[in-house]
């Protein structure tokens, strides 16, 4: 009996131990992403557009994704946000129609305004599963989305996934997208729990590679002759990641 009496007080002491060291992590974890984010918000779309929620870090190691969707994010020029259906006559003229913001891209540039409705509509319709990522980026200044950035590849298992961006010509090279992906990332680390992520592009096309290196990806290799571009070349594909811990 004694002895089992001493057995029951070590477990509890060791269980007490496990228990507050976890609640100082977390509570590491909070001030850190406090401090990374700034003036970040994470606003859930069930909830009112005022109501910011605040949210612990989930993005420990060990522990399964939580997906919660293509949740609003505002930073200092960028509204991240759900496409909404009145979208596509500004995504059209902004972005998906320009030749020239397709060159490097999968898609060609869309015809017409319908093509581009269809488009957000599909991504509409995508946002009823909690693992869709696709946010229109939204230029606070003029109340219009000028890109967007999305998750197009997920491997839950290894909690890796791949982005994929796009953004209009006359915003190009005023550090937007580099913008928009350090905050895309942080949310998927922190708030969903991937733990690696992963983007790609066309080595002909270096100013994305820019904005990957400058939200703090590392270039991993080339792919090479990986995909055929639409004008029938075949395409070397450089591979840039970010490890959450590297973050
Ligand atoms: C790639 C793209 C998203 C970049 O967005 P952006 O908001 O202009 O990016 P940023 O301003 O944050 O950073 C771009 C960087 O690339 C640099 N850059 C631009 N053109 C370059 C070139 N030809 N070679 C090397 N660097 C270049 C810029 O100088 C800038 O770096 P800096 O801030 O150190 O000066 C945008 O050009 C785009 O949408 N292009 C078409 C679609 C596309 O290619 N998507 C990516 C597919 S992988």
């Amino acid at each position: 009996m004694k002895y089992h009496d001493e057995y029951r007080t070590v477990f509890v002491s060791i269980t007490r131990i496990v228990y507050n060291a976890e609640n100082m992590l977390s509570t590491f974890y909070r001030i850190e992403c406090n401090f990374l984010y700034g003036k970040t918000e994470f606003v859930s779309n069930a909830a009112s557009t005022n109501s910011v929620i605040h949210k612990k870090p989930r993005g420990k190691r060990g522990k399964m994704l939580q997906h919660k969707g293509t949740n609003s994010i505002e930073t200092l020029r960028l509204l991240l946000r759900r496409f909404e259906k009145s979208d596509a006559k500004d995504m059209f003229h902004n972005w998906a129609g320009d030749p020239e913001v397709c060159k490097y891209l999968s898609w060609g540039p869309h015809k017409n305004i319908g093509v581009t409705q269809i488009r957000i509509d599909s991504w509409r319709n995508q946002y009823n599963y909690e693992d869709t990522y696709v946010w229109a980026i939204e230029l606070k200044s003029i109340h219009q989305p000028i890109g967007s950035i999305s998750v197009e590849i997920s491997d839950d298992k290894a909690k890796t996934c791949e982005i994929g961006y796009c953004l209009s010509r006359p915003y190009w090279n005023q550090g937007i997208m580099t913008e928009a992906l350090r905050t895309v990332m942080r949310y998927l680390f922190y708030e969903i729990g991937y733990e690696k992520i992963i983007a790609k592009h066309d080595v002909l096309n270096p100013a994305s590679g820019m904005v990957m290196q400058k939200a703090g990806m590392k270039f991993e290799k080339v792919l090479y002759q990986v995909s055929r571009r639409r004008d029938g070349t075949l395409c070397d594909c450089a591979v840039y990641a970010k490890n959450i811990w590297e973050d």
